[in-house]
């Protein structure tokens, strides 16, 4: 697929704060914007993976909306100065701060660019409200760039088995195979139409259509008499119509519940047939969609699937390796430079690569980048984890069993455990240990920065005493891909 700017790069992930990333995009580059901040963004770490506690005084609650607000004012900003006049930008968000964003959404992008505050009903309440209706619905503020926006009609089929009233009144006639249809009138409002004016079954008219089109579609049934002596008539059938335009109350769509196919197990994750809906209306094919808080990238495979280019940013590392991993299983694209300067394929970029940056990241993203690197799955619980990070399942391992319709794969993995630390010292690998012989693994993984001589002499006597092997695996060897063999 050719380019659509040369101003700026698609099919790219950036790694980092949307902020300083937005800033680099030139002005009036994109044609769709879609974001689902977290509402504490300060906290976004944990909202990424679901920490979502709501037991917080008026006081606590008003300051949050506040510094959220605040958080996201230099960001919208940002992305109103990116988005073309023609675009469409749609914010994400729910009762916690929605009549904020729409205020600060009005001084940004202007009042009358608003065009439509969506409620997606959720269809599962989030738990009952301790007093008072359960909160179920999402907001979606959509507001245009200032000049027409693309907006291709969505449609809901017809349910011929669930009419409305004046639907119903309107299709009320039935073929004997069931089909429903309506009576519609052929002649042509025009008198003036010379060609068109002919005798037909009986009745002189100016007909809509030509005498032959006419004598074609009433030997095909579409054209009948409804009564000896009546004027012929056209079949409009109700399954041939577009169907109900999509109105601002979207009850269609469920969240990704527990059995979804399309699940990764982040409570944040929006459906895929939302962001369909939303990027199918607000642009067309090779048209730039833009996602900046884009988590385990919905957007991104949604605009993808439907051949729009795309951009993704999120400043979680793991967020970046979640998605890359997904447009690579769900799209069938592949990750890699050379492709992708030949107009295929993904790149991820600014992932904190270097060991100085590893450094800084908060503890809980260290430990899922050391998990993701070594090929293994981070534990989702990180606190209580009694030692262990993530579990590496050894290529070709089978499940043992089938516990509470889950694969049981408790007999074949080892456990990894993470410590952000320059020198992991003996009383850690003496817990790793203790860790080891209650899960009775045979092989294990500990990651550090370095290790002290006592912690590689205790790995040592370990291995003689239990025939237990941990292996001691630095950052800069999983940095240098070297560790490929230490692992099989
Ligand atoms: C609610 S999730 C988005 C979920 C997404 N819509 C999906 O379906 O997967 C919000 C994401 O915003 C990211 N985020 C928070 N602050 C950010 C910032 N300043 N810059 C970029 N991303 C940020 C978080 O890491 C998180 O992944």
């Amino acid at each position: 697929m050719a380019k659509p700017s040369s101003l700026l790069d698609t099919r790219v992930i950036y790694c980092g704060d949307n902020l300083e990333q937005l800033k680099k995009l030139p002005d009036a580059c994109v044609d769709l914007i879609y974001i689902d901040p977290p509402f504490n963004s300060n906290r976004n770490y944990e909202v990424f993976w679901g920490e979502t506690k709501e037991k917080r005084s008026f006081d606590d609650r008003h300051e949050s909306t506040r510094a959220y607000i605040e958080f996201m004012r230099p960001r919208c900003v940002e992305m109103s100065r990116v988005l073309k006049k023609t675009g469409s930008f749609y914010y994400h968000c729910d009762w916690h701060a929605s009549h904020y964003v729409k205020v600060l959404l009005d001084q940004i992008l202007g009042e009358n660019n608003f065009q439509s505050e969506i409620i997606w009903h959720r269809a599962l309440s989030k738990g009952l409200a301790f007093n008072g209706f359960p909160n179920n619905h999402d907001t979606i503020l959509l507001y245009g760039g200032g000049e027409r926006t693309v907006f291709n009609r969505p449609y809901n089929p017809y349910d011929p088995d669930n009419l409305d009233e004046k639907t119903a009144g309107k299709y009320s006639h039935r073929d004997p195979d069931g089909r429903l249809y309506q009576l519609s009138d052929l002649t042509n409002p025009n008198p003036d139409r010379p060609n068109l004016t002919y005798e037909f079954l009986g009745h002189r008219k100016v007909w809509r259509w030509t005498k032959q089109r006419m004598q074609e579609a009433y030997e095909a049934g579409i054209v009948v008499k409804p009564s000896p002596g009546s004027i012929p008539r056209m079949k409009r059938y109700l399954d041939e119509q577009e169907g109900r335009p999509i109105d601002t109350v979207w009850m269609d769509i469920p969240p990704i519940n527990s059995q979804a196919k399309e699940r990764l197990g982040y409570p944040t994750q929006k459906p895929l047939a939302l962001l369909e809906r939303i990027i199918k209306a607000s642009s067309n094919e090779n048209d730039i969609v833009l996602d900046a808080f884009c988590g385990c990238g919905t957007a991104l495979v949604a605009a993808q699937n439907l051949n729009r280019q795309w951009i993704g940013i999120d400043v979680s590392p793991t967020a970046c390796r979640v998605m890359a991993k997904r447009l690579r299983d769900v799209c069938r694209i592949r990750e890699d430079e050379n492709l992708w300067l030949r107009g295929k394929g993904f790149v991820v970029r600014d992932l904190p690569w270097t060991e100085k940056q590893l450094r800084t990241i908060p503890p809980f993203e260290f430990e899922n980048w050391a998990v993701i690197a070594l090929g293994g799955v981070p534990n989702k619980t990180q606190v209580g984890d009694m030692g262990i990070d993530g579990r590496i399942f050894p290529v070709g391992s089978e499940p043992s069993a089938k516990k509470d319709e889950q694969l049981d794969f408790m007999d074949d993995w080892y456990p990894v455990q993470v410590k952000q630390m320059d020198k992991v010292g003996r009383p850690d690998i003496d817990m790793f240990e203790a860790a080891m012989m209650r899960a009775k693994r045979k092989k294990g993984f500990f990651v550090g920065f370095d290790f002290s001589s006592d912690a590689m002499l205790e790995i040592g006597r370990f291995f003689q005493r239990e025939h237990i092997s941990i292996v001691a695996l630095t950052v800069r060897e999983i940095l240098d891909e070297t560790i490929a063999l230490r692992l099989a």
